[in-house]
């Protein structure tokens, strides 16, 4: 029925439609609700503590037997550096005596720790079918412990030196992330994101170059961007901003309200936010102080001084100082559950593949019929 079905064998599951680990706006009942509907459902656990990442989980597993997939970050930890954390304050102080916050309050910004043993023993006992990894992979004895646990692991690449370097290192398939994808770039070899590649050019560079399965991400959020994918000889697909829309999705009202009302030309890469590039919808900040700043201390250091802002702004009804994360392809979102929406896109998907063989059957008859007469 499907034109690949390695990544169905791969995870188990039925339909191709992996809905994106994102970080914030993801929880259990998004993961339960698009697993459930055949796809694989992805939680991420970035922004979690240990006994947050527990909770979820422990309501997945109650929810649904279907497969799963656990996401985390592995960046490098930034060593401390005051100086730096210093300057990046003074440029954001005017916004303090602005919006009348104290200099010195502090609110705490969300863990975004990398993926460590603590974490791992989580995969250990709760088995989840896939873990994938942003930025790159964790250390070895950290992978070989996922392993160990029976999950197939995954990355995301945004070149084909990535990709075959995440090969290499035994990834079970790959990510391919275009630049036109929603949140942080899982760029980890470069730093120069001047030259990332998007996904219609990206996708079948790494399927000539890799061996495993490719998954498309970047810029899909409906059939038409699934049946594209499938051309271009990806396996399956990764989405990512289609489901900020869903009920389940944890996306707050002002940043609903963002991605209803921008264009498809209003997101831009920042690393103002967090110190890392992502893509998002401009808004104050990122227009006033972005997209990229040599201040920003490195990620995810950029967050805390932010922090502040954010929710005084956001008190007030205001994105000036959130981040908006979104994929360009902003307009094709629609508002529905996330069980629908995944079986939508999986049932207008076939369609679309289906018509040209109906049609490629109908042809061959005709010409058949042709050739008949003309003998
Ligand atoms: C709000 C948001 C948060 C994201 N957080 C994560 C994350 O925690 N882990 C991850 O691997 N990818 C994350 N991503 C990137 C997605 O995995 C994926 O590459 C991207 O959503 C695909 O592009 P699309 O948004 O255009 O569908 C995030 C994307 C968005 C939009």
């Amino acid at each position: 029925m499907w034109p690949d079905h390695r990544i169905l064998d791969l995870f188990g599951i039925q339909l191709p439609i992996i809905q994106a680990p994102m970080a914030g706006s993801v929880a259990a009942d998004l993961v339960v609700a698009v697993s459930e509907a055949g796809g694989l459902g992805s939680l991420p656990c970035a922004q979690l503590s240990v006994q947050q990442a527990r909770t979820e989980l422990e309501v997945i597993r109650r929810k649904t037997s279907r497969p799963i997939n656990v996401n985390f970050f592995c960046h490098q930890q930034p060593r401390d550096n005051p100086p730096r954390e210093m300057n990046w304050r003074r440029r954001l102080d005017a916004y303090y005596v602005q919006l009348g916050v104290d200099n010195n309050t502090v609110v705490l910004s969300p863990n975004r720790a990398p993926f460590d043993h603590k974490m791992c023993d989580l995969v250990m006992e709760f088995h989840p079918e896939v873990v994938s990894f942003h930025f790159g992979l964790p250390d070895k004895d950290l992978v070989t412990r996922v392993r160990k646990a029976g999950a197939k692991i995954i990355s995301s690449a945004t070149s084909v030196d990535e990709a075959r370097w995440l090969e290499d290192q035994g990834c079970d398939a790959i990510v391919a992330q275009g630049y036109e994808a929603g949140g942080h770039r899982g760029i980890f070899l470069s730093e120069d994101v001047s030259t990332q590649v998007g996904t219609m050019a990206l996708v079948p560079q790494m399927v000539d170059a890799v061996k495993v399965p490719v998954i498309a991400a970047g810029g899909i959020a409906d059939s038409r961007g699934i049946v594209a994918s499938f051309s271009l000889g990806a396996a399956a697909v990764q989405i990512g901003t289609a489901y900020l829309l869903c009920p389940e999705a944890k996306t707050s009202p002002i940043y609903r309200r963002a991605l209803k009302e921008a264009k498809d030309n209003e997101t831009v890469l920042t690393h103002v936010f967090t110190g890392r590039p992502a893509r998002g919808i401009v808004n104050r900040l990122v227009r006033e102080v972005g997209p990229m700043s040599d201040l920003a201390p490195d990620f995810p250091c950029a967050a805390a001084a932010l922090a502040p802002l954010r929710a005084k702004s956001e008190m007030a009804g205001s994105a000036d100082f959130t981040p908006l994360w979104s994929g360009q392809s902003i307009r094709l979102s629609r508002e529905l559950p996330a069980a629908e929406l995944t079986k939508r896109l999986a049932a207008e998907t076939l369609a679309k593949l289906t018509l040209p063989r109906i049609q490629a059957f109908a042809d061959d008859h005709l010409l058949a019929q042709a050739e008949a007469l003309r003998r």
